[in-house]
């Protein structure tokens, strides 16, 4: 749980989107589930359809300029917006940042990812077709986010990308506070291989180092093992760590 002026509350996920049985399904169960559950997380989704003026349920139109597709429209956006807006000032919490997730944001990554953690509400849209009209994204969003150089058919998975790296790491939603710690990304480094009984498998052995008992060695090798893979897998995260240790 966070903690705010010596209160301690949860942290709130609002999903603007479609499909909100997609992401409903998707985030309420494993971890995040039983973090719902115990009320370190909520996540809430919003049907964005509910929300149009339109008789026939419509929440797409042509682009102004011809083109191929259509785009979600102004109206539905915003309203659906409102309500979650609306609800968050309710409690007293400021309105919190809005994601769009978009090939066109920037990259998330682990950092990103940590400093959102910290934020109490956090509001993502889903876009559809080929985007969102402008005008009621330069309105509500605060962020416009990718998760990586290719395009998904829509927001809701990238968003759910998202929060599962995000709830994580609220305090409270893992059981072990060490393996948020330690593992790939948190130092910079790709984590180390790991084993698991029985001691030989398909002629494989546990290397021996690991039986030892002696932690300072294990966490040594660990370490070495980090470093080599990172410079195997990824150069780039490799040259960081270089500079890093050894600044010029
Ligand atoms: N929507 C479609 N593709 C996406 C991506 N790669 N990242 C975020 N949102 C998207």
């Amino acid at each position: 749980m966070l903690e705010r002026n010596g209160y301690l509350t949860m942290m709130n996920f609002h999903i603007l989107t479609l499909f909100p049985e997609m992401v409903m399904q998707g985030l309420h169960t494993s971890i995040l589930g039983r973090a719902v559950e115990r009320e370190y997380i909520s996540i809430e989704a919003v049907n964005i359809r509910d929300y149009t003026l339109d008789k026939h349920g419509k929440v797409d139109d042509y682009t102004y300029g011809g083109g191929a597709g259509m785009l979600m429209q102004a109206q539905p956006v915003y309203d659906a917006w409102r309500a979650v807006s609306e609800r968050i000032t309710a409690r007293g919490a400021a309105q919190g940042r809005v994601i769009y997730v978009t090939p066109q944001g920037k990259t998330f990554h682990q950092k990103m990812a940590q400093e959102l953690a910290g934020e109490e509400d956090l509001t993502f849209l889903c876009g559809h077709y080929e985007g969102i009209d402008e005008r009621v994204l330069e309105e509500i969003v605060t962020d416009e986010i990718s998760i990586g150089d290719y395009v998904l058919t829509g927001g809701e998975l990238p968003a759910m990308v998202m929060i599962d790296a995000i709830a994580r790491l609220v305090p409270g939603v893992l059981h072990n506070t060490d393996s948020a710690m330690t593992e790939s990304f948190c130092d910079g480094l790709l984590e180390y291989p790991q084993y698991s009984r029985p001691e030989i498998w398909h002629d494989k052995r546990v290397p021996p180092i690991l039986l030892c008992g002696d932690h300072a060695k294990v966490d040594a090798w660990r370490l070495e093992q980090s470093v080599i893979r990172t410079r195997e897998r990824r150069p780039d995260l490799y040259e960081a760590y270089c500079k890093r240790i050894q600044p010029l």
